[in-house]
């Protein structure tokens, strides 16, 4: 069974099934063009979604892996992401796209945390919403 790993120490039973769902999910990606593979696995009222990028020929409607976990998480009937992993390739964290950090306002608080792994399950940076979109426009703005 996979193990997931931090700083050297076992991570608790909930974040090794996003980070092992995020891996899953990456392996499943659809990106012929980029070659980027990317997956991500969110909780929510303790279920885990995921979702990977799905490219197409007409380069612009692509989706993101991010997008993918929020439509399964909605179909499913949820609406709060607790906190959420994200794969991509390489050893540099895939961070959010900018598109995909304001999917994660609309159903995540500033304070959610952001997990960004590498391909072998490691998490290299970990930030909240709020640090990745500051001063966010968000569902509060519309009164
Ligand atoms: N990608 C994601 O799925 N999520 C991100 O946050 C960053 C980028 C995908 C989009 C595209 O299929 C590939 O990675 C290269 O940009």
């Amino acid at each position: 069974m996979f193990q997931a790993v931090h700083t050297g120490a076992r991570v608790g039973i909930m974040m090794e099934e996003l980070i092992s769902r995020a891996l899953d999910a990456r392996s499943r990606a659809y990106a012929p063009y980029s070659r980027f593979q990317v997956g991500a696995a969110l909780r929510c009222d303790g279920v885990v979604y995921s979702g990977c990028n799905v490219e197409n020929a007409a380069y612009p409607l692509g989706t993101c892996a991010e997008g993918g976990a929020i439509s399964a998480m909605v179909l499913g009937g949820g609406q709060r992401i607790e906190e959420i992993v994200i794969v991509g390739g390489g050893d540099q964290p895939c961070t959010p796209c900018g598109g995909c950090r304001q999917k994660l306002r609309e159903f995540g608080q500033p304070n959610l945390k952001v997990h960004m792994i590498s391909p072998k399950g490691e998490i290299l940076l970990t930030r909240t919403l709020a640090e990745l979109l500051p001063d966010a426009f968000g569902p509060d703005n519309l009164g």
